[in-house]
């Protein structure tokens, strides 16, 4: 089975966590572009809807979705989202699409997390996947020395500017042992808008979807 076959089967799995009344987070990438997909099948069952991107927000208008904003509904029933690594304890490199401070907001906003993936993603430590960071543009090059005396190596990802006008360093090279500790440090620097570790908010229900099916894990 390829990887979007996989992504699907993930995607299809996501759907039974959303239930009639469902105040939906929708995150953003491959993967969740094919729960999007999927969504005009089962409307009738949600309530609300909250995009992480803007990208995410056009996609669901096409399907005839209204997008709110999370000022308007408060707090989210379930957020779907994929992720660049997951581990068995459901923490996560997101950000890949350079979504992730979104992302966090709706992760933490949201009283589920239902992480989607296709099971080239599980790893047994995040960091081969270079973690990415958002930063203040006037920031970048005091946050990059900063990463650097904590041995990676921060690379500006150049041409991109996220949502929110914010540029993005995918730092190589970590090994990221201890997530939840690595989190907390990075979110100290000052620059640091969003750090791509989601260890602090792990996802709730891990969803691995590969050539034998789906396989679930719970926090
Ligand atoms: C975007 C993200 C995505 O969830 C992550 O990059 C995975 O994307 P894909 O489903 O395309 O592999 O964090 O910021």
């Amino acid at each position: 089975m390829d990887a979007n076959a996989k992504k699907r089967l993930a995607a299809e799995a996501s759907l039974e966590f959303i239930t009639p009344g469902t105040t939906l987070g929708v995150g953003t990438g491959s993967t969740v572009n094919q729960l999007v997909d999927l969504l005009p099948g089962i409307r009738d069952r949600i309530d609300r809807v909250v995009s992480s991107s803007r990208a995410t927000t056009r996609l669901l208008e096409q399907q005839g979705f209204e997008v709110l904003t999370l000022n308007e509904v408060g707090a989210i029933d379930v957020y779907v989202d994929g992720a660049d690594e997951a581990t068995k304890r459901l923490h996560l490199i997101k950000g890949g699409g350079g979504a992730l401070t979104r992302e966090k907001v709706l992760a933490g906003a949201s009283r589920r997390f239902v992480c989607i993936v296709d099971d080239s993603k599980l790893v047994g430590m995040l960091g081969e996947f270079p973690l990415p960071i958002e930063v203040i543009p006037m920031a970048q090059e005091f946050v990059a020395g900063k990463l650097v005396k904590l041995r990676g190596r921060p690379v500006w990802r150049e041409d991109f500017v996220t949502d929110n006008g914010n540029h993005i360093l995918d730092v190589h090279d970590l090994q990221i042992g201890n997530p939840i500790e690595l989190e907390s440090r990075l979110n100290q620097i000052p620059g640091i808008v969003t750090v791509g570790i989601f260890a602090q908010r792990p996802a709730d229900v891990l969803l691995i979807a590969g050539d034998g099916g789906v396989r679930e894990l719970r926090a």
